[in-house]
């Protein structure tokens, strides 16, 4: 009797915790299948003040560090190529997204049949902006808030005007940016003289067939010039400093201790920088091979094989073969959203299984983010001091000057441009 009386006591809580285990156990099983989305925006990271700041008072020092800041004698701060401006996923069809590019405020649509149009976003009426109450209408065209004025997503032109008998003015007409989906992703070309895209971004057939499964995204914005995060491919030496404490200790540089040369854990790199010859000089390569050890030996399934294709000043192809575990792609999106602000977006694409495809995204998210303290905060110098184990720098610094012409918007000393970006259709 009295064997049986313990025994119903003790089911009630072996029963719950068997609940809790099937909970937690389901629970991670959730968060490792679902992908990641890593944002992090302004002044999350990348900032250090010597002391613990929050709201306002972060605030108002991430004003004054930005005041404070030498920028040095920067290139011009928005070269010609293609940038992403939005993932596909971000606007559907009949919807209407905001985008910064460049300095302007442009408007992104998709037409009820899907094709999506980037027009600016100040209405030539009375100067409403569409991205605040606009509309997609008549299939491919926006209408403004203000007094309703219809203008075509395709040619920029008015359409119609809401209760008037009269003509359409010849200038009613908005500009029209140059854009292109592929990878699910959307992309502005853009050139300081008006020229037609000179080279094309390389669709990746896995993606686009849906052989390599969407793994997720990071998006990143960073005070910095946009040819700083390109840079860092042809950085050799920096790799066996700021990336060789392992991932384990995290992306805050000011609390890693850096100069430990054997950690625990580490990574080993080994990376190689080279530009593609004609015709694909907007193109080129970064190989690197990377792996992590414990008490310095090697730890299995850690060995990565990469290959960065950089196409033209904003776009990296990070394609990576992990061997019978699979293979696949992160794509990296540099976009100059102001003369010294970015948005970098990562997404992943892979056939990868679902834990080892996050600790990937997540490891190199980490690394990434080692560098934007680093980038937040430099100046650019024009005239490095070399040392002997230092990658390819200046070469890469010529190979990207190909991205810049004579009108190349430049940053004036009061923070105004030279010029401003405009539309190739406004040659
Ligand atoms: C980085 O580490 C420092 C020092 O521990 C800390 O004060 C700061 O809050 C950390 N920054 C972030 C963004 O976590
Ligand atoms: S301001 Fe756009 S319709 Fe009047
Ligand atoms: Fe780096």
């Amino acid at each position: 009797m009295g064997a049986r009386v313990s025994n119903m006591a003790a089911s009630p809580f072996a029963t719950g915790a068997a609940i809790a285990l099937a909970l937690a156990v389901y629970l991670l099983y959730r968060w490792i299948v679902r992908p990641v989305n890593r944002v992090k925006r302004l002044g999350d990271l990348g900032f250090h003040f010597g002391e613990e700041l929050t709201g306002r008072y972060k605030e108002s020092q991430i004003e004054r560090m930005k005041r404070l800041r030498v920028l040095g004698e920067l290139p011009p701060v928005y070269p010609n190529g293609w940038f992403c401006i939005a993932e596909s996923g971000d606007v559907a069809p009949k919807e209407i997204k905001p985008i910064i590019f460049m300095g302007e405020q442009l408007t992104l649509i998709r037409s009820e049949n899907g094709k999506v149009h980037l027009i600016d976003s100040y209405c030539p009426h009375l100067g409403a902006n569409f991205n605040v109450g606009g509309r997609v209408v008549d299939g491919n065209c926006v209408q403004c808030p203000f007094h309703g004025w219809v203008f075509s997503g395709e040619t920029g032109k008015c359409t119609r005007i809401p209760n008037c008998e009269g003509s359409i003015p010849e200038q009613a007409k908005v500009s029209v940016w140059p854009v292109k989906e592929v990878n699910k992703c959307i992309f502005v070309w853009y050139h300081c003289d008006g020229h037609d895209p000179e080279w094309e971004v390389p669709e990746i057939p896995e993606i686009t067939n849906g052989n390599w499964i969407y793994k997720g995204r990071t998006d990143h914005e960073i005070l910095c010039h946009c040819q700083e995060i390109p840079e860092n491919g042809a950085d050799i030496a920096h790799l066996n400093y700021l990336h060789l404490i392992g991932v384990n200790e995290g992306n805050n540089i000011t609390r890693i201790e850096m100069s430990k040369a054997e950690p625990l854990v580490r990574h080993v790199w080994n990376g190689k920088w080279e530009p593609e010859a004609a015709p694909n000089q907007h193109v080129s390569a970064m190989y690197l091979k990377q792996f992590m050890t414990f008490a310095g030996f090697p730890i299995p399934l850690t060995y990565s094989d990469l290959k960065a294709i950089q196409i033209g000043p904003g776009i990296v192809h990070m394609m990576f073969d992990f061997g019978f575990l699979g293979r696949g792609i992160v794509m990296q999106h540099v976009t100059p959203e102001e003369p010294v602000q970015q948005r970098v977006r990562f997404t992943m694409y892979a056939d990868l299984n679902d834990a080892f495809a996050k600790f990937f995204l997540i490891s190199e998210a980490n690394h990434f983010e080692r560098d934007i303290y680093i980038w937040t905060n430099k100046r650019y110098i024009k005239n490095p001091l070399y040392a002997k184990n230092d990658g390819p720098i200046g070469k890469h610094r010529r190979w990207f000057n190909q991205f810049y012409g004579e009108n190349s918007p430049r940053l004036n000393k009061d923070g105004t441009l030279t010029n401003r970006p405009i539309s190739i259709n406004d040659w």
